[in-house]
C-alpha cells in the first residue's frame, strides 16, 4: 500500500465532529514501518489532536525516531498544509530533505520538502550551550 493510501485508509477513522474536517497522516520510518494517525478532536476545541501528531505518537510509542517520509491528506479545495506546530513536530524526527506528500480526497497532490514548509527552523541545536 502506498504512503498516501495508508493515510486516507485512516483518515475514516479520524473523529472531527466538530470541524468536519477529517485528516490522516502516515508516516514512514528508517525501519520501512509506516505509522499513521488521525485528528482527534473533542468538545473542548482547542484541545483536539492532529493527524501528524497522532502519527508521530505512534511512531515514538514504537521505538522509532527517524522520519523517512510523510503524507497527509484531507477533504478539502488543495492539498491539506500541516499546521504550524505539526511542522515543528515532524522536524523533530526528519531533516529538511524529507518529502511530505499533501493530497486531496479527489486526487490532487502536492509534494514539497519539509525545509521548504518551515524554513528557518528552531532546533535542538540551537539548545547548545545555552
Ligand atoms: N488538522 C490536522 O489534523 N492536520 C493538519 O495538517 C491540518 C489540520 C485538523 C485539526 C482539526 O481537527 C481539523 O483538522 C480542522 O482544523
Amino acid at each position: 500500500m502506498s504512503l498516501i493510501d495508508a493515510a486516507a485508509q485512516v483518515r475514516e477513522n479520524a473523529h472531527a465532529p466538530y470541524s468536519r474536517f477529517k485528516v490522516g497522516a502516515a508516516i514512514r520510518a528508517a525501519s520501512g514501518v509506516v505509522y499513521v494517525g488521525c485528528n482527534v478532536e473533542n468538545a473542548s476545541y482547542p484541545e483536539g489532536t492532529c493527524a501528524e501528531a497522532g502519527a508521530i505518537a505512534a511512531m515514538v510509542a514504537a521505538g522509532e525516531t527517524d522520519i523517512a517520509e510523510v503524507a497527509v491528506i484531507a477533504n478539502g479545495p488543495d492539498p491539506v498544509a500541516p499546521c504550524g506546530g505539526c511542522r515543528q513536530r515532524l522536524m523533530e524526527f526528519s531533516t529538511p530533505e524529507v518529502q511530505v506528500t499533501m493530497a486531496t480526497v479527489a486526487g490532487a497532490v502536492k509534494v514539497v520538502r519539509l525545509g521548504d514548509l518551515l524554513p528557518g527552523a528552531f532546533t535542538s541545536s540551537q539548545l547548545d550551550g545555552h
